[in-house]
């Protein structure tokens, strides 16, 4: 994995294949304790406890196309790298919640990468989803930049202008670009 960015929409697209109907996706970056914290929350298919268990050994996958799942396994792999950790919390026919913590500013840590381009790809792919990104900086016991993006707010100003547009991705990738910085 080369950036977190290639990480978040590998675990998003594990929750649009759960068939969810809400995604949220919290990044949380705090200067003070040092931590990058990713949770990622769906109302997708759940997953019984064997399976949670399972899914952190990369030879398990439930899909047919291929032998091997390396989604959470590498992102557990890459947390722990940097000091921190992955725990999922799953229940079947409820949703699923990944949290992933990684030290935000050890060396190993893979950079966030295109963090606005992979969210506004995916949720231009998924107009059946309800989406929320909310993006938070702390520094110095302040809330240095707090965000949320929220496809329901977004579908009501675009107000039928389709995200698909390729000039309407550009402009919506910019303006979290702007928020998040
Ligand atoms: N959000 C989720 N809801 C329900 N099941 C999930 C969820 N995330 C993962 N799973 C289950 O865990 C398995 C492993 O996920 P993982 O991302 O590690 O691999 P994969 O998606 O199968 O393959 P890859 O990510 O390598 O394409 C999935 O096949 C699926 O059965
Ligand atoms: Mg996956």
């Amino acid at each position: 994995m080369k950036d977190l960015s290639m990480h978040i929409m590998d675990i998003l697209q594990n929750s649009t294949r759960a068939k969810a109907n809400n995604i949220t996706l919290e990044v949380l970056e705090n200067y003070d304790a040092d931590t990058l914290t990713l949770i990622f929350k769906d109302d997708g298919c759940g997953m019984s406890a064997e399976t949670v268990e399972k899914v952190t050994n990369p030879f398990f996958t439930t899909r047919t196309t291929r032998k091997v799942g390396l989604g959470l396994p590498l992102l557990k792999q890459n947390t722990e790298m940097t000091g921190g950790s992955m725990k999922i919390d799953s229940e079947v026919g409820v949703g699923t919640t990944v949290t992933a913590v990684f030290g935000l500013t050890h060396l190993d840590r893979p950079p966030m990468g295109d963090l606005a381009g992979t969210m506004v790809l995916t949720i231009a792919a998924h107009p059946e989803i309800h989406f929320v990104l909310h993006f938070q900086r702390v520094k110095d016991g302040k809330e240095e930049t707090d965000y949320v993006l929220d496809t329901d707010e977004l579908y009501e100003a675009l107000d039928g202008v389709s995200l698909q547009e390729p000039e309407v991705m550009a402009y919506i990738k910019e303006m979290v670009e702007e928020n998040i910085r």
